[in-house]
């Protein structure tokens, strides 16, 4: 079958997005599929590129973009029929469902929003390709932390305390009043979340009253709707979810070792100084049984397809807390997800061939 691997995108995550495309690049298997790599530039512009992992990794702490993996060439998004005749074309995302529709399976490896939102799904909806993954509903939900507690909510998942600062609370006075309340009222420290992106950015843990303002205008600069959680004591635990073909299953669970001198798991703990994930968790069978029943839970709760990464807390209480989850959580060389995976049975190259096989089903 013919693959669109499509990467970048207008996100803040673009550079994850291109590390995660490398690593597919590098491990799926060329014998069953034939690739076409398909970038998507800061700006929104597509381009067929060409296939070097090399150029997509991360170099002196610096995350690499679609522009570092095409040439500048001008012209129309449009696959050529064989892949020897293939360079770089560019388009403007309008363009891009007739081509796409050339291939067999789209794999949108987008994290953040156009891309891991909903958007892409939709276009490939309209477009009648088939694509790995979540769908329209599940990749927004999931894409916003608000709607993503909601649903979690509502399905008896727990979640922890948080509150919403939408642009029109933060553009009155007396709607800014009473978003400060709120927010008293979780206590210190607080998390300040932009509420639809990922990889940590634009995140800022709040220990004092007087940083809460800036948190809240740099959370702002990434979506103009802001979610502030209160701190959780405890572990920060992730499960990853797969479907088979028997319904979705849930591997073995990973803890999240924060390097030393990280306030949190942020962007540079995250991708640049790697920090720790210990995999399998060092959690008791009966814990271990019931992060994965409720890793599954979760992934039906937003009627999630394909692929999920679902991160809770353990608080010190025991409880388990969901952060949050992931549609299309990042298969860098470090990310967790692959890795638990295969801890679970599951090489990388085998992941992908599921995922791509359940696109296809
Ligand atoms: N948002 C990043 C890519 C992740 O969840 O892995
Ligand atoms: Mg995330």
């Amino acid at each position: 079958p013919r693959v669109a691997i499509v990467f970048g995108g207008r996100s803040s995550e673009h550079g994850v997005s291109v590390v995660t495309a490398a690593s597919v690049l590098r491990s799926i298997d060329r014998t069953r599929y034939e690739v076409l790599p398909v970038g998507i530039t800061h700006e929104g512009r597509w381009a067929l590129v060409s296939d070097e992992p090399d150029r997509m990794t991360i170099t002196d702490g610096r995350m690499p973009d679609v522009d570092q993996v095409a040439d500048s060439v001008e012209g129309q998004l449009a696959l050529p029929a064989s892949p020897a005749s293939r360079e770089v074309v560019w388009s403007e995302p309008g363009a891009a469902p007739k081509a796409l529709g050339e291939v067999d399976v789209v794999l949108p490896l987008l994290h953040g929003p156009w891309g891991e939102d909903g958007t892409i799904q939709g276009l490939l909806e309209l477009s009648g390709v088939p694509y790995v993954g979540s769908g329209v509903l599940a990749s927004a939900v999931g894409m916003d932390k608000e709607y993503t507690k909601r649903v979690l909510e509502s399905f008896g998942l727990g979640v922890g305390p948080y509150t919403v600062v939408r642009p029109r609370d933060w553009e009155s006075s007396a709607g800014r009043e009473q978003a400060r309340e709120r927010i008293a009222a979780l206590g210190l420290p607080v998390f300040v979340k932009p509420c639809r992106a990922g990889s940590s950015i634009g995140i800022t843990k709040v220990k004092d009253a007087a940083q809460l303002d800036a948190a809240i205008e740099e959370a702002r600069r990434h979506d103009p709707k802001v979610i502030v959680e209160a701190m959780l004591e405890g572990r920060e635990i992730e499960c990853g979810v797969l479907e088979f073909e028997d319904g979705p299953r849930a591997s073995l669970p990973a803890e999240v070792l924060v390097g030393e001198g990280f306030e949190f798991y942020d962007f540079e703990a995250k991708y640049i100084d790697s920090s720790e994930v210990r995999i399998p968790a060092d959690l008791t069978g009966a814990e271990t049984a019931e992060i994965r029943r409720q890793a599954v839970a979760a992934f039906e709760a937003l009627s999630c397809e394909g692929l999920a990464r679902v991160d809770f807390f353990q608080l010190t209480d025991g409880r388990w807390v969901v952060n949050e989850i992931n549609t299309m959580p990042g298969f860098t060389p470090i990310s967790a997800y692959p890795k638990m995976w295969e801890a679970t049975g599951v090489p990388y190259a085998e992941l992908i061939d599921r995922l791509l096989q359940a696109a296809l089903r």
